[in-house]
Parts: structure tokens; C-alpha cells; sequence
């Protein structure tokens, strides 16, 4: 679909998540405008009419060198990295890399698949296809988290949480925590901290929930519940404010023990004044 006069086309699709439309569609007029204004070509956003909060994006480059030149870009980067704050990108066509290589199936989607741009530097692996032996098979594909709205079933976050804390590794602090994250579809993905004989190298419950969604391709974010077993609330750690504020953005933290709620709150007002992305 690249375009045969010169130009490329890149595509792709975004999901939104809840209650984030206005932000996004705010943001993608920002983009327009710096394509426009640099000269790197224009974009244009279509809304998916049959599915709520998606949207295909589309980039009209002016050459493969503007396209190049606009990926480098740290105000389009900056830009970006908020898009995929509140979205799930899907790059879906790929017309601002090289042409592609002989040796690849035009139909083989590992060949649309773009770098992740957040922040400039690729955090995305380089795909390695796996063999055909390895496959995976249909049966294991359902071991996967459950996206529980799917099955029109109400999403008790705090529920997961406790859940999961009972997995918690805590054997040298004897302090268990449960962490579920709720990801723009709907999944669940929960953690529990994880400790082992040198200390230092102990995990928490929120990082290991949100590394685990990540590593199944999540990408957008709405809440977060965190459980303990303590009369005062326990909220994360800076390490994993940090960690979720970059990847989750602004999400709803809601605390609890195991038998009452103990407060909700945002991210922001936990990590005021954050770095990030945007600011390198
Ligand atoms: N911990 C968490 O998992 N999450 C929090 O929000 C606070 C602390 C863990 C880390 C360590 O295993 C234990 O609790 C004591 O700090």
C-alpha cells in the first residue's frame, strides 16, 4: 500500500482507552500539525464506526527521508509517547521504513511491524520468528489472562488483587502484596511480589503485573489494585510509580486489605512532578 509516486503510506490501528477520546484526539491534532509544519507530509485519523474508541491512523509521508526524519524527531517523540499513553497502537502498515528485503512474504505482518517510537530509542525486540514446530497450540493460546467483560461479568479489581497475593514470595519480610492491573480491553493482569536471598533484587506486585501485561502486549492502561494485609493503606513504591506513570499513565489506584477498601486515588497526585519521556 506504500504509495507509488515517491510518497508512503503507514497505518495503524488505535484503540483508545475508556474515557481518554477527547485527550487523543487532541493529541493526534497536535501530530497533523507538526507533520504539517515540518513538512514531513500529513496525517489523517478515521474513526472505526462499528468499534467504540478505535481509530485508524493514517501517514501520508512526503518521502521515505521525511518519514525517516519524523520518526527522529523529539517533538513528534514526545507526541507519540503520550499517544501511547492512553492508547494501544497496532502498526498495521509500515511505509516509512526501507523497502522490504527479498527473502520476506509481501503478506507476512512481521514486515509491517515498526519500532516502538516511544521515548526514541527501541524498546520493542527484533521480531525472531519461531520455527513451525514450535507453534503454539490452540489449547495454550486460552492460558492466557482473562478478559473478563468480554463475558459481560463486572471487573472486581480489589477481588485480583487479593487473589494474587496469595501467591506472593515474601519470605524474608513476611509482607504479601497483590497487585491487578486492568488493561483498555478489559484484561486482568495480575502480580504478587517476589523476594529471593539477596533482598535487593525483590520485585513488587505492580511491576511484576505490569511487566507481565507488557510482555503480553498490552499497552493501555486504566486501573490498578493494590492489597495488603494492614489496617493503614499501602500504596506502591516510588519504584513502581515510576514504572506504572510511564507505562500506564494516570491510572486510578485503588487500595485495600483483605477485607475492606482503604482509598482510591490517581497517579498523578502519588508521583507530582514526574520524568519521563517527554523531557528527554
Ligand atoms: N511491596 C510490594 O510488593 N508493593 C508495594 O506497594 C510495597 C512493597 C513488597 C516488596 C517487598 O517484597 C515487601 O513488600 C516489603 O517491602
Amino acid at each position: 500500500m506504500a504509495g507509488s509516486d515517491g510518497g508512503r503510506l503507514s497505518v495503524s490501528s488505535v484503540d483508545v482507552a475508556p474515557g481518554r477520546e477527547a485527550e487523543f484526539l487532541s493529541l493526534w491534532t497536535r501530530f497533523e500539525a507538526l507533520l504539517l509544519r515540518k513538512e514531513y507530509g500529513r496525517a489523517d485519523i478515521i474513526r472505526d464506526e462499528a468499534r467504540p474508541l478505535r481509530f485508524y491512523a493514517v501517514r501520508h509521508w512526503t518521502d521515505a527521508a521525511a518519514a525517516a526524519a519524523c520518526h527522529g524527531d523529539l517533538e513528534v517523540q514526545a507526541v507519540t509517547a503520550m499517544v501511547y499513553r492512553l492508547a494501544s497502537v497496532t502498526h498495521v502498515v509500515n511505509g516509512a521504513g526501507p523497502r522490504e528485503a527479498t527473502g520476506r512474504l509481501s503478506g507476512d505482518r512481521r514486515a509491517h511491524v515498526e519500532a516502538d517510537r516511544r521515548s526514541g530509542f527501541d524498546r520493542r525486540q527484533k521480531d525472531s520468528p519461531r520455527e513451525a514446530g514450535e507453534r503454539r497450540k490452540t489449547r495454550e493460546r486460552r492460558l492466557g489472562p482473562r478478559r473478563l467483560r468480554d463475558r459481560g461479568e463486572a471487573v472486581d479489581l480489589v477481588a485480583a488483587a487479593r487473589r494474587a497475593r496469595e501467591h506472593a514470595d515474601a519470605a524474608f519480610s513476611h509482607f504479601k502484596v497483590g497487585a491487578a492491573l486492568e488493561a483498555a480491553d478489559g484484561t486482568v493482569i495480575a502480580g504478587c511480589n517476589i523476594e529471593n536471598a539477596t533482598y535487593g533484587l525483590t520485585i513488587c506486585a505492580e511491576r511484576v503485573a505490569i511487566f507481565k501485561a507488557l510482555s503480553e502486549g498490552h499497552r493501555a492502561f486504566t486501573r490498578i489494585a493494590i492489597v495488603a494485609d494492614t489496617e493503614a493503606p499501602t500504596p506502591p513504591c516510588g519504584a513502581c510509580r515510576q514504572i506504572l506513570w510511564e507505562f500506564g499513565g494516570n491510572l486510578e489506584i485503588q487500595l485495600a486489605n483483605l477485607t475492606e477498601a482503604k482509598g482510591t486515588h490517581r497517579l498523578k497526585d502519588l508521583l507530582p512532578l514526574p520524568f519521563d519521556a517527554r523531557l528527554l
